[in-house]
């Protein structure tokens, strides 16, 4: 089997923690080098976790002729530039999620890929678990029945927000980029392309949306929808609103299921469970900071 050869930019904490060593173990892959701004900070990296070449520049990695694809791991907001980069220098990419800041970047990352004949691939690496791949099969054979709402959440606590690049607005901080991509993705997985789509949040002293609401109608035939939470405040003022990842579909032939909810015997109820209301586009307001408005139909996949 040929192995590809990988270069990473950046000394990034999701690099450095589990992707690197994945692509390390993974038998069709070498990686020959990673790249920060700061030159000692590639070598002690490279030193550390057995890379054999440290770039001083992003630039420099680039340059070299033996890497083949990049992967991605920096702020959002420089997401578009490198991918774009790479793709001039003939590098495949692999880009963290999310992994454009709008829809219009998305389409000129894919472009320049396009053009320049190399792969580009988001880093939504839970698309790929078994259970995930599973329970797409079972979505789309029917399986699960009539899907009529997905609800998912996503949320977690930062120790050290001032510190972290998902409270820096200027960086594409922020829990709708961060983690409410995964609850969208999840959503648009299982149900498909919403044709109207709302959200409200709530924008942090760091000026971003440190948790957001977002619903997604999808009036074919019958209403569908799916409702999501996410999530990153800062740990100290954080009074978790649900579990840290959860994704849950009703279905029609749920309502003809008991539920297992406990009367007050304790048995459980026989109880028909009650259908999704439809969402109104009157039920969601936009909060302070950054409105969002209801959007068309946009895609984010290259
Ligand atoms: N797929 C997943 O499961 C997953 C999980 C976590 C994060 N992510 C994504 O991965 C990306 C990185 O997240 P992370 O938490 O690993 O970030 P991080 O630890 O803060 O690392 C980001 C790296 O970007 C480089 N960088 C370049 N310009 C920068 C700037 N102006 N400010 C700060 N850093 C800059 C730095 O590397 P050098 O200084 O070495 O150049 C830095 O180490 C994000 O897009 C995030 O959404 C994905």
């Amino acid at each position: 089997m040929r192995s590809i050869r990988w270069g990473v930019l950046g000394v990034a904490n999701i690099g450095v923690r589990t992707v690197i060593p994945a692509i390390q173990r993974a038998p069709n892959a070498r990686l020959i080098a990673i790249a920060s701004r700061t030159p000692a900070r590639a070598e002690d990296a490279a030193r550390r976790l057995g890379i054999p070449r440290a770039h001083g520049s992003y630039e420099a990695l680039l340059a070299d002729p033996e890497v083949e694809a990049v992967y991605i791991p920096l702020p959002n907001s420089l997401h578009r530039e490198w991918t774009i980069r790479c793709a001039e220098a003939g590098k495949h990419v692999l880009c963290e999620k999310p992994l454009a800041l709008t829809a219009r970047e998305a389409e000129e990352m894919a472009a320049a890929c396009r053009q320049h004949g190399v792969a580009l691939m988001e880093a939504f690496m839970y698309r790929f678990h078994p259970r995930t791949e599973r329970v797409g099969r079972l979505a789309a054979d029917g399986a699960l029945g009539d899907v009529r709402m997905v609800r998912a959440a996503f949320t977690f606590a930062v120790r050290e927000p001032d510190l972290n690049i998902r409270f820096r607005r200027d960086l594409g901080g922020g829990a709708l980029y961060d983690v409410g991509c995964y609850t969208i993705n999840v959503s648009r997985m299982v149900l498909g392309e919403p044709e109207l789509a709302f959200a409200a949040g709530r924008v942090g002293d760091h000026g971003v949306d440190e948790q957001v609401e977002r619903s997604c109608a999808l009036p074919v035939g019958a209403w569908r929808s799916s409702t999501a939470v996410s999530s990153c405040r800062g740990a100290k003022s954080t009074r978790w609103l649900a579990p840290r990842r959860a994704c849950r579909c009703l279905t029609r032939s749920c309502r003809a299921r008991p539920t297992r909810r406990s009367t007050s015997r304790g048995a459980p109820s026989q109880g028909p469970r009650r259908s999704p209301a439809p969402i109104s586009p009157s039920a969601w307001s936009s909060a302070s900071g950054r409105p969002w408005q209801p959007a068309p139909r946009r895609h984010c996949r290259p």
